[in-house]
């Protein structure tokens, strides 16, 4: 059984088919990421029209990429939720679209259990397994599920495939958006989770103790805290205080200082989605734990949690962490074999605040 996913929800424009939510047929993304460099994050106008010129595309390529043509196709899974809005319906519209025209069931898709279904993929073809570390084996339930990404930082337990519950989640900026912004106030590339990275190999993780964040939930994160301790930080290194602008920083820090505070809030920020899946193993006891999303890709966070979970983690590879199709067929496949509810493709709709 194949399926297409596509997968639209930000400023990726993917396509990927996968063969019985294992085996990784092809995974074509197009990113407008270098559009968006010069804001300092995604504007969503312009993610939305740049999906309309890829859309087509993109698919296009990820079928030929897979050798199938449309026959081959069994159905077609498309995100509908969480995402911006006018990026979503560029996704939708295509599925809905693709699935009348060639007569293909259709799945409607959740992005965030998306990332998690990126981690049962074990197999690939020949020509992406050279391309794709996969996981020896597939994951076991119970199954302690941590995403984090641009947009979510959730803790999720599942007892079984779409049978799950929600432990804990931000209450304010996600972590990646942390990332994101914190490099910003560095002066540091977008996406910021890569570029403070980058920095803070060279940074000392002990120089700065930004706060961690306290909240009232218990898998509850934080880090609109953390990223304003990051900005006081800065103003106060060369001698100015709250009121000094932030977008004038980056200029008057030395790439010493930059480091240390990049290697700093990384370490914290690392340690608080760190410390509460610890927190939950220890509570709740899951056969597998899994990451997901694109900070999933860090190797902070995955030296961390091999240092602190008594279980091993086979992680995915960095270019399933970050938005892709094939996570979206991988959880298509998985909604086809547990007779999940087909969408209506008259009608399915975008869901842009779609939770877990
Ligand atoms: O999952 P994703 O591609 O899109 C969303 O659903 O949000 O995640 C994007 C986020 C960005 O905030 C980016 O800074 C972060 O993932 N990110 C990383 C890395 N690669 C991307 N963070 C830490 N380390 C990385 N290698
Ligand atoms: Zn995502």
């Amino acid at each position: 059984m194949k399926v297409l996913g596509i997968e639209t929800s930000c400023d990726e424009t993917a396509a990927g088919v996968v063969e019985d939510g294992r085996r990784l047929l092809s995974n074509a993304v197009l990113s407008s990421m270098d559009l968006h460099k010069a804001y300092g994050g995604v504007v969503p106008e312009i993610a939305a029209r740049s999906h309309i010129e890829a859309i087509n595309p993109v698919i296009n390529q990820s079928l030929e990429a897979a050798q199938c043509t449309w026959e081959d196709i069994d159905a077609i899974a498309v995100t509908y939720g969480a995402g911006l809005g006018g990026c979503l319906l560029v996704g939708v519209l295509t599925a809905r679209t693709l699935a009348l025209i060639h007569n293909k069931p259709l799945y409607a898709s959740n992005h965030v259990e998306g990332h998690v279904y990126a981690n049962f993929l074990t197999e690939a073809s020949p020509t992406l397994s050279a391309l794709y570390a996969l996981p020896s084996t597939i994951p076991s339930f119970p199954m302690l599920g941590l995403i984090v990404s641009g947009g979510h930082s959730q803790l999720v337990l599942w007892k079984d495939h779409f049978d799950y519950r929600l432990l804990g989640q931000t209450v304010d900026d996600a972590i990646g958006e942390a990332f994101d912004k914190v490099a910003k106030i560095l002066g540091l590339p977008y996406p910021g989770g890569p570029s403070v990275a980058q920095a803070a190999k060279s940074g000392n993780p002990l120089a700065y103790d930004f706060p961690k964040a306290k909240v009232a939930g218990k898998y509850d994160f934080s880090f609109s805290g953390p990223k304003t301790a990051v900005l006081r930080a800065a103003q106060a290194l060369i001698g100015q205080d709250h009121s000094f602008p932030s977008h004038q920083l980056p200029g008057r820090l030395s790439e010493a200082q930059k480091a240390d505070i990049a290697a700093s809030f990384q370490r914290i920020a690392i340690e608080t989605v760190v410390d509460k899946t610890v927190m939950a193993y220890r509570e709740f006891g899951p056969v597998s734990v899994v990451i997901g999303g694109g900070v999933a890709a860090s190797p902070e966070l995955r030296r961390q949690l091999a240092e602190r979970l008594p279980i091993q983690i086979e992680y995915t590879d960095p270019k399933l962490c970050t938005d892709n199709g094939a996570m979206i067929a991988t959880l298509g496949c998985y909604q086809v074999m547990h007779g999940r509810a087909q969408a209506n493709p008259m009608e399915l709709d975008i869901q842009p605040n779609l939770s877990m």
